[in-house]
């Protein structure tokens, strides 16, 4: 686990931003899973405004780490958010936008989505491979969709899961813990004050810190603001 600090959350999307302009031009093809959460919000901002021109967009395809089970115009859509901050201002072809179809069923929506991961990814031993798996942390230690009451989808075979968030009830279709850190890469978007008794938990491997799913993802490299990452 690495740490890359910033003042606050703009110049940490900004710092990331840059990063992975630089990964997808060294990449021939560049499989990136997105994640949902408000540093994405201003990172896919900065992209669009940055970089439609600078990057070729034409070898990025574009998944979700998780999903919400609700049509693409819902405001809790990351697809939704996604596309109104990012992908209707890049020249991204339609094809290459790999969106969890958030209207049906879940359980059978987990299942189609982890074949079209299957198909469009290279495969090795057997777990399909992204090149970035962007994640955020919720306060509760929560990452993509995997919540503290489900780590048994932080083990599953299963490509994607259905997960249930702990107040609302809503459900969500995540990646499991296997293909997350099966990817080569793995980053960590996390700012804002309420989650830094967490990140201190995880990285000095205290308390109760296994019972965060964060805790589970492996040679991450965590972005982060001042306040995450205090000691509180
Ligand atoms: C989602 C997420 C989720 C998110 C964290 C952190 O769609 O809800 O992917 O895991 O990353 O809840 O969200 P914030 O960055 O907004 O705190």
């Amino acid at each position: 686990m690495k740490k890359n600090i910033f003042k606050d959350k703009q110049t940490v999307a900004q710092a990331f931003a840059n990063y992975l302009a630089e990964q997808i031009e060294k990449a021939n093809t560049f499989h990136i899973a997105l994640s949902g959460g408000s540093t994405p919000k201003i990172l896919f901002q900065l992209l669009a405004d940055q970089y439609a021109k600078k990057i070729d967009w034409q070898k990025v395809h574009l998944y979700w780490g998780d999903e919400r089970c609700v049509p693409p115009t819902d405001a809790d859509s990351n697809y939704g958010m996604t596309k109104e901050k990012l992908i209707d201002h890049i020249p991204i072809p339609f094809v290459n936008v790999h969106r969890v179809l958030g209207a049906r069923n879940p359980t059978e929506e987990a299942i189609r989505y982890g074949k079209e991961i299957q198909w469009c990814l290279p495969e090795e031993k057997g777990l399909p491979v992204f090149d970035v798996v962007m994640l955020g942390m919720g306060s509760d230690g929560h990452t993509a969709s995997i919540f503290p009451h489900q780590m048994e989808l932080l083990t599953t075979n299963d490509i994607c899961g259905v997960a249930t968030h702990p107040e609302s009830g809503q459900k969500r279709v995540t990646l499991t813990g296997p293909v997350i850190n099966h990817a080569k890469q793995v980053h960590f978007l996390v700012t804002g004050g309420s989650k830094n008794d967490k990140v201190q938990a995880i990285f000095n491997k205290e308390g109760n810190y296994l019972d965060y799913p964060a805790a589970h993802i492996k040679g991450a490299i965590w972005w982060m603001d001042e306040a995450a990452s205090s000691e509180g």
